[in-house]
């Protein structure tokens, strides 16, 4: 965030730095980024060295910071195949599940909507990933030693949260002597979630027969994808860590903004009313209809939504860092082979030459003058702050698929309305009230009431959610 403020009031959209004898070049402008990131890729999708979060916690093996080369590469290539848009389709009977179970949760109150946001998230990756069963709840160990390990990374990753990676040549120092605490922790970490990761894709008791899941198209195709069994144990674990943070700070963006912006709920109600239809005041089983992703593709506004809170508010406010490989000029700028790059895809956001009113949350822009054909983020083949041609997310169509469902389902069942103080007052959450996870960023955990639209539709989900599970 402050290289945001620094590259909005005093730098301009791209500007270097020097960090310890690290150069380092900050983005902040869409259309330069896609200079750089897409139509050089080649030059700029390397990760750079950062020794505690690519060597020594991972041994190289997340894909997400893995460097550029022969095993990025292959790995690259295997999770593609489990990933693609046509392999996402398979997992969508399992997301519009989770979303039923998302409603489910979110109408019993027992848990804050967060840690509802946060279990569903973690338990649609996992279930992608490993055929996991639906998860009741975060406190599920494995989410918890999961979650630990994310939490390392984002930390791990962020520049210049370990001297090591100011100063390389303390990697040399012995891990027995007094100070280097940091590294035999951390090489014990690797060794433990290496374990973790094994152990999650050895597990085949959860292995539901018809369930399609990305570890089951690993391995059988390992001959094919050439991965041997520590690095295919490292990429499905490395989706699981890639894919649950993101997503359930984004779906939590989504709610902060339907709080934040009532009358933008109602619009959007109606859309997703007339597809599904509205819910009636009596309640009937044979009726009882969820969105389903049937319908979601004939809701443009709510796919606007969806591009307006990543826009909004995006979880990853720098991006991941790239490293360019080769010496090269830009914008009068020489970018020496090394240099660390900085995506500020928060400031590309707000970027007042691209979207008026950048801090508002107008959903409108990403849609033409039709209302219904899609207007795309400019210069990024529309992919938005989901990054750059080779390092592109790699879960982009299950993010996106579980973005939608959630979001037609929640609106379509509830009503989200500002919570109220004792003194009936209602509380309006801080849209810029971020928790700093590192690399990620999410709300602050605020209070919003989600009142089912009708008596009928409290009785549906609770139908719903016993058949379901
Ligand atoms: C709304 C949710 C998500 C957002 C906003 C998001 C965003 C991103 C971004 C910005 C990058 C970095 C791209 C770059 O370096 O240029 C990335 C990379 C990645 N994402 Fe996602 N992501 C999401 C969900 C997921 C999911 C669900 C998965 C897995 C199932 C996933 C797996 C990955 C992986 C493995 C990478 C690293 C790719 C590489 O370096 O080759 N992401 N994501």
């Amino acid at each position: 965030m402050d290289f945001t403020r620094y590259s909005l009031r005093h730098a301009g959209p791209i500007f270097s730095l020097n960090f310890a004898g690290q150069p380092v070049l900050v983005v902040g402008n869409a259309s330069m980024a896609a200079d750089l990131m897409e139509r050089r890729s080649a030059i700029y999708s390397d990760r750079p060295r950062f020794i505690m979060a690519t060597e020594i916690l991972t041994g190289g093996m997340n894909l997400a910071f893995a460097r550029w080369g022969d095993r990025w590469k292959r790995m690259r290539k295997a999770a593609n195949i489990g990933l693609s848009n046509a392999a996402s389709q398979e997992y969508t009977p399992m997301q519009e599940k989770e979303a039923i179970h998302l409603l489910h949760g979110l109408m019993d109150g027992k848990s804050t909507v967060d840690a509802q946001i946060r279990r569903t998230s973690a338990s649609t990756v996992l279930s992608a990933v490993y055929a996991y069963p639906l998860l009741e709840s975060t406190s599920d160990p494995c989410v918890v030693q999961v979650e630990s390990y994310v939490d390392r990374m984002l930390k791990a990753a962020l520049p210049g949260n370990y001297f090591v990676d100011i100063f390389p040549w303390m990697m040399h120092i012995p891990q027995w002597i007094p100070g280097a605490r940091w590294k035999r922790e951390g090489f014990e970490w690797f060794k433990k979630d290496t374990d973790m990761f094994q152990q999650l894709v050895e597990d085949t008791h959860m292995e539901q027969a018809s369930k399609p899941h990305f570890r089951g198209k690993l391995l059988e195709n390992a001959a094919e994808h050439d991965l041997d069994p520590v690095e295919t144990a490292w990429l499905a674990g490395t989706m699981f860590g890639a894919g649950t943070e993101a997503l359930a700070a984004t779906l939590s963006f989504f709610i902060l903004a339907m709080v934040l912006y009532p009358s933008i709920q109602h619009k959007l109600r109606d859309e997703i009313d007339a597809v599904v239809g509205a819910p009636s005041g009596e309640f009937d089983n044979t009726k009882a209809n969820f969105p389903t992703f049937q319908d979601t593709k004939n809701m443009p506004y709510l796919h606007a939504v969806i591009k307006e809170v990543m826009r909004w508010r995006p979880m990853g406010p720098m991006g991941v860092p790239h490293r360019s490989v080769q010496d090269d000029v830009y914008d009068g700028h020489f970018i020496s082979a090394g240099t660390l790059i900085i995506s500020n895809v928060w400031a590309m956001h707000q970027d007042s030459s691209v979207y008026q009113n950048p801090e508002q949350f107008i959903p409108e822009r990403f849609l033409a003058e039709d209302n219904i054909t899609a207007v795309q983020f400019p210069d990024t083949k529309g992919l938005g702050h989901h990054g750059s041609i080779y390092r592109m997310c790699i879960g982009y169509h299950v993010a996106n698929n579980s973005l939608a469902i959630n979001a037609a389902n929640i609106i379509w069942a509830f009503q989200i309305c500002k919570a109220k103080d004792p003194l009936g007052n209602e509380i309006t959450p801080d849209p810029d009230a971020l928790l700093d996870e590192g690399l990620a960023v999410r709300p602050m955990p605020f209070n919003c009431t989600m009142t089912p639209r009708s008596p009928s539709v409290a009785e549906m989900i609770s139908v719903a959610a016993r058949r379901v599970f």
